[in-house]
């Protein structure tokens, strides 16, 4: 099919990809209506159309945490992204280089810290969940400092994992042994294209960072249940005290949607906090992060950087997300579609467009630089 728009990676991935990782990417929690919601809610957010403004030079660029950034964008972390190309991770990261803009490598990504740095020609950035096993969190701490990671995004919005019924439903979770190999191993057969690329050449399929603590079980049901016997509920404010000394760098937390949330991440030092409710797959009915983030801003838009995740699928919503506050977006699904549909050249394309998305909501808002992108530009409905 023929790709023109940022939109259209989604279908191109769902041709291309095995169903139980197409799902895995593209589903939510429970009834996906915080999914919806990001996407409705953000869609919903009406521009003012200005003219006459000279729009002949428009500067796409910001900076955070230090970093120039050639748009407006990171690469959010998504879990087991790499496997939707062959070594994707290190694919997605080029793809975020040769854009200017970060790349976000998730805790339980296919490729290693080190093999994606080796790819890397400028940091990325490293997301870390907390894990029972402190050490080991310590461990990929030194690993994420070695490997030159620029800053350490902490998500906090998973104690325990959302229920995503797809998952269960494609065997990528909850089926164990032969059984859901088997119910995979069908769904793959169906997608010769990604059998080839990453099912049959793209080995190893464990996921990197954790292989050493899951000791040669490599199954991705070995994953789910280290998972969830590993990820540790007991976290609480002091374990971020616990990270605030570890890691020196900048700092931030993922996975905020309540502005008391907001105001201790930012009593405890972070730099940066990220508006987001895990893309709708963790408490499915919590707020959409279209509504949830101005309040936020109000609260700590003065005390630390705030970005937003959630329902981000073009140039357009980018624009929309800065009106609302957010000084930089993160896209999670729209680039996981675009890595599943066509690899590296998707992940560029789909910054190409967003960039072109961006450059024309610009002009037509009359703005010519990122920071002018504020609550002006938002129509007032009544
Ligand atoms: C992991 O963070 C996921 O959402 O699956």
């Amino acid at each position: 099919m023929i790709v023109a728009s940022t939109t259209d990676f989604r279908e191109a991935a769902r041709r291309r990809l095995p169903r139980f990782l197409f799902d895995y990417i593209d589903g939510g929690a429970f009834a996906e209506v915080t999914l919806g919601r990001n996407v409705d809610d953000l869609a919903d957010i009406a521009l003012r159309q200005r003219v006459l403004r000279d729009v002949s030079q428009l500067d796409l660029s910001t900076t955070l945490f230090g970093q120039r950034l050639e748009l407006p964008i990171a690469l959010a972390p998504i879990g087991l992204a790499g496997l939707n190309a062959r070594r994707g991770e290190c694919q997605a990261v080029r793809a975020a280089d040769r854009a200017g803009i970060p790349f976000t490598l998730s805790t339980v990504s296919a490729c290693p810290l080190d093999e994606v740095a080796r790819a890397a020609s400028r940091p990325f950035w490293f997301q870390l969940y907390m894990i029972r096993d402190r050490a080991f969190m310590r461990e990929l701490l030194a690993q994420a400092r070695q490997a030159g990671c620029s800053a350490l995004v902490f998500t906090v919005d998973m104690p325990v994992p959302g229920t995503r019924y797809r998952d269960y439903r494609t065997g990528l979770a909850g089926a164990p042994g032969m059984k859901g190999a088997i119910w995979r191993f069908a769904q793959a057969a169906l997608r010769p294209g990604w059998a080839w690329d990453v099912g049959l050449t793209g080995r190893p399929h464990a996921l990197g960072n954790v292989a050493p603590v899951l000791k040669g079980r490599t199954g991705i049901e070995d994953f789910f249940a280290w998972m969830r016997a590993n990820f540790d509920p007991t976290i609480s404010w002091r374990d971020l005290e616990f990270i605030r000394s570890e890691w020196k760098g900048p700092l931030i937390i993922k996975g905020l949607l309540d502005p008391e949330d907001a105001r201790e991440a930012a009593a405890l030092g972070a730099d940066g906090i990220i508006v987001s409710n895990h893309g709708g797959r963790q408490l499915d009915g919590v707020l959409s992060t279209a509504r949830a983030l101005p309040l936020i801003v109000d609260a700590v838009g003065d005390r630390l950087t705030v970005l937003a995740d959630g329902g981000v699928r073009s140039g357009l919503d980018v624009v929309r997300m800065l009106a609302l506050g957010a000084r930089s977006v993160l896209l999670g699904r729209a680039w996981a579609y675009a890595l599943g549909a066509q690899g590296e050249a998707g992940v560029t394309k789909l910054l190409e467009l967003m960039a072109a998305e961006i450059r024309v909501a610009m002009a037509l808002t009359g703005v010519t630089s990122i920071s002018e992108i504020n609550e002006t530009i938002l129509a007032r409905t009544m």
